[in-house]
């Protein structure tokens, strides 16, 4: 284990409060017959889909030893990984994003889960978008909790109501409706503005105002003549137009206490991945009664998605072994992708099943990423690690970042995110 972890250090400084609060971490180690499984699932919808994980293991008598690290989109979560890996202590398991997976892979550092997978068939229940990510040189590398999507607009339904808000179809129409509930005192768009939240939001926006084919070019092929165009313009043309609907607090804020601002009644709208649905289901309320759920405006014809990945570490011990490999065969099991997304706001990641179980919005988002799939438009979130690699993702968050924190004008903010992919890239 010695030899692969040396193999897997990774250059580069990482925050001083990590480090530290990474070897405190490294003093506790893993128990005789537990898991321990570094995530960032810490929010309250988030926590209890990861407790069906844990009744799962508890049920086949593995113990489980939690390794939270409070951070959406698992920015703060990947840092004290590194930490952990460079420090010769690895998790037994850890929740990544699609490209994080594979950086994992190439590094050596992942146990095959081919058996588990052959078992369970999984070459032919999970969609090629997600295998693309999950199997590494033909082999299988982590595990598939769900599909999230990040097109998605999240609504409360009495405020709508009240202000004779009809659900948008256009972005004309979207940006009207968060005027009409700024004009009767509302917050208009509940926002946090945290890097990877500016990101997601910022990629809604570009696939609502270029369509699927020039998302694709742009945060996915990385063309340049995409990146720094006219769309691209319009796109951070749109995207202020759309801050103005965010209230003066939203710094800083955390993405569920912006869903919150949706549930209490404080604000009309927010745009987020599916993860924000656990929110709301987590508080007792019910999809398209108490909230509303619906593609943001303009990009009802694609999907950009993201799906948490298990990883296991590899391992010199035969028990550690053999419970990743329970664990494996848990994630991928039919009645767990139920339960899993059920709680999570997510829709299953195996194409197989079937959506008797899944609530409105998810029976929707289902056949929406089914059909995506087939027609090429489900396609891989910036913001959440699906459609370039960390450094490139990373470069976006700052110049996404810097144009929503000051006064860019769009044209220079087209300009930089050119510029500093094609620094990231090289
Ligand atoms: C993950 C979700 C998580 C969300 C907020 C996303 O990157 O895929 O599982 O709920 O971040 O932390």
């Amino acid at each position: 284990m010695t030899t692969t972890f040396n193999k897997c250090l990774m250059a580069g400084a990482l925050p001083l409060a990590i480090l530290l609060s990474s070897s405190a971490f490294a003093q506790e180690s893993k128990g005789q017959g537990e898991v321990e499984v570094l995530n960032w699932w810490t929010s309250g919808g988030e926590a209890k889909a990861l407790g069906a994980l844990k009744d799962k293991l508890a049920d086949d008598g593995i113990g489980w030893q939690n390794m939270p690290v409070a951070g959406g989109a698992g920015t703060n979560a990947m840092a004290v990984l590194r930490s952990r890996i460079t420090s010769n202590n690895p998790p037994t398991a850890a929740q990544v994003l699609g490209y994080d997976a594979q950086d994992w892979a190439d590094r050596d550092a992942l146990s095959s889960l081919d058996d588990v997978a052959k078992a369970g068939n999984w070459d032919k229940v999970f969609p090629q978008p997600i295998q693309r990510f999950a199997k590494s040189g033909g082999h299988w590398i982590a595990a598939p909790f769900e599909i999230h999507s990040t097109n998605w607009v999240w609504a409360n339904t009495s405020m709508m109501d009240e202000l004779g808000i009809e659900q948008p179809n256009t972005w004309e129409e979207f940006i009207a409706s968060m005027k009409k509930a700024q004009d009767a005192g509302h917050t208009g768009l509940a926002y946090g503005g945290q890097p990877w939240q500016d990101a997601t939001v910022f990629e809604n926006v570009v696939l609502a105002t270029g369509g699927a084919d020039f998302y694709r070019q742009a945060m996915i092929d990385l063309d340049p003549k995409a990146l720094d165009s006219d769309t691209m313009i319009k796109s951070f043309d749109r995207f202020r137009e759309l801050l103005q609907y965010k209230d003066d607090n939203s710094p800083g804020r955390d993405w569920n206490l912006a869903t919150a601002m949706v549930i209490k009644g404080d604000a009309l709208y927010q745009i987020m991945g599916d993860w924000a649905k656990g929110e709301f289901l987590n508080a007792g309320l019910t999809p398209e009664q108490d909230f509303m759920c619906f593609r943001t405006p303009g990009t009802q014809d694609a999907v950009t998605f993201n799906s948490d990945l298990m990883i296991m570490f590899k391992n010199d011990d035969d028990q550690q072994q053999s419970m990743q490999r329970t664990m494996a065969e848990i994630i991928g099991s039919p009645e767990f992708q139920i339960t899993f997304s059920q709680l999570k706001g997510s829709v299953p990641a195996r194409t197989d099943l079937s959506s008797d179980g899944l609530d409105a919005c998810a029976k929707r988002g289902y056949e929406q990423a089914k059909t995506a799939a087939e027609s090429n438009t489900l396609m891989g979130s910036m913001a959440h690690g699906y459609a370039a690699p960390a450094g490139v993702k990373n470069a976006v968050f700052d110049i996404v970042s810097s144009f929503v924190n000051g006064n860019m004008p769009s044209d220079v903010a087209a300009e930089q995110l050119a510029m500093a992919v094609q620094g990231a890239r090289s």
